[in-house]
């Protein structure tokens, strides 16, 4: 058993649930966070000290770095992943990033080739690959007992807004948040995204068209295969979070995500499944997901493991493909999502 000393920088909203699984997860002995909100960081440390754990605070990423750590989590905004993500690398250690790697692709292939360049390792936080309900399903479509896939739909539907202010800053529906979705797609079929056809609603608060975005999106997603994928989200899902996808194959079809707190109710006269109460949010819904995701990255940073940890080059290419979506429902057309060519990271 290690004694690992991990630096985090931002304990926002993912930032503190990050640092609260961190402070107990085995191999980390010590934890020093910072945020831009200083106050905020001596809050998150001073609830994990009276918890028992070792936390430090610092001024800054760079007094962070500076103290030694062994690695760095990342859970800032995201227009300050590219900075932060080369900061770790320039540092030595190991990193993870939360989801994106950047605002958008072009913005994020610097950051690959900085780290393809200097050798860094840098993982990227998309919690779904840790989940046991997604990771049950690649298994099932890889071994073949599903056949050949004639549909894939996935949902992700949040049940109230985020602030205004985050969503201002989140790059769109798509990219903030069905870029989990599309990293799934390629995950779990091991294909390629070739064309995005999307389309967006805003029914909900007007301020969330105001800042530019949607509150409703869907996208047709057709794979290198032909396999057709939908994809949907919504930031207005009263019933609950509720994160859904559908393998549905020639010969058997999968279901993540029903469970008995799934959103949804049945329309069925005398079928009380499920039986609620709903998932709230996803911090909820996905938290064994977190935890075995910091978990991996602690086993990154000890060198026994990590291994289904998120590369850099498939978040941006997920990245790429939400990338195609908000392009096309700017102009309305279907977006052709060109092959990511970068080096291997
Ligand atoms: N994987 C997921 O399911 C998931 C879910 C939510 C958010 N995210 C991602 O996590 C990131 C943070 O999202 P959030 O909702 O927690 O945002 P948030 O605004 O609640 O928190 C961000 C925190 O970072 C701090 N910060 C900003 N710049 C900083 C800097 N340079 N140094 C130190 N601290 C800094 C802010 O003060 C704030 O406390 C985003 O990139 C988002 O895409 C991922």
């Amino acid at each position: 058993m290690t004694d690992l000393h991990l630096g985090l920088a931002g304990v926002g909203r993912i930032g503190a649930m990050h640092a609260a699984n961190l402070a107990t997860t085995a191999g980390v002995g010590h934890l020093t966070l910072t945020d831009a909100d200083p106050a905020r960081a001596r809050s998150v440390a001073a609830a994990l000290t009276a918890r028992g754990a070792r936390v430090s605070v610092a001024a800054h990423a760079a007094a962070l770095l500076r103290s030694g750590v062994d690695g760095l989590v990342v859970a800032t905004g995201t227009a300050t992943h590219p900075e932060l993500i080369r900061a770790g690398v320039e540092a030595g250690v190991p990193v993870l990033c939360e989801k994106p790697v950047a605002p958008d692709v072009a913005l994020s292939l610097p950051v690959l080739e900085h780290v393809a360049e200097r050798g860094g390792v840098v993982r990227i936080g998309h919690q779904r690959r840790h989940d046991a309900g997604y990771r049950e399903a690649k298994r099932a479509f890889e071994s073949g007992e599903l056949g050949w896939l004639h549909a894939v739909r996935a949902v992700t539907c949040d049940a109230a807004p985020p602030p205004v202010a985050f969503l201002a800053t989140s790059g769109g529906l798509f990219r903030d948040c069905s870029v989990h979705d599309f990293d799934v797609l390629r995950w779990i079929t091991g294909r390629e995204v070739v064309e995005v056809y999307a389309r967006g609603s805003n029914n909900g608060d007007p301020e969330i068209g105001r800042v530019g975005d949607v509150d409703t999106a869907l996208a047709v997603c057709t794979l290198d295969d032909g396999t057709l994928a939908v994809v949907t989200a919504s930031r207005y899902n009263g019933a609950g979070h509720d994160v859904r996808l559908e393998l549905q194959g020639s010969r058997g079809t999968v279901l993540v995500g029903m469970d008995g707190a799934m959103a949804v109710r049945s329309a069925e006269p005398g079928v009380p499944f499920p039986a609620g109460p709903p998932h709230a949010t996803f911090a909820e819904r996905f938290a064994a997901a977190y935890r075995a995701e910091v978990a991996a990255f602690v086993e990154l940073v000890e060198g026994t493991g990590g291994e289904d940890l998120c590369r850099p080059q498939d978040a941006v290419a997920a990245s790429r493909v939400a990338d195609a979506a908000q392009e096309s429902l700017r102009t309305g057309a279907p977006v052709a999502v060109r092959a990511l060519e970068v080096s291997a990271v």
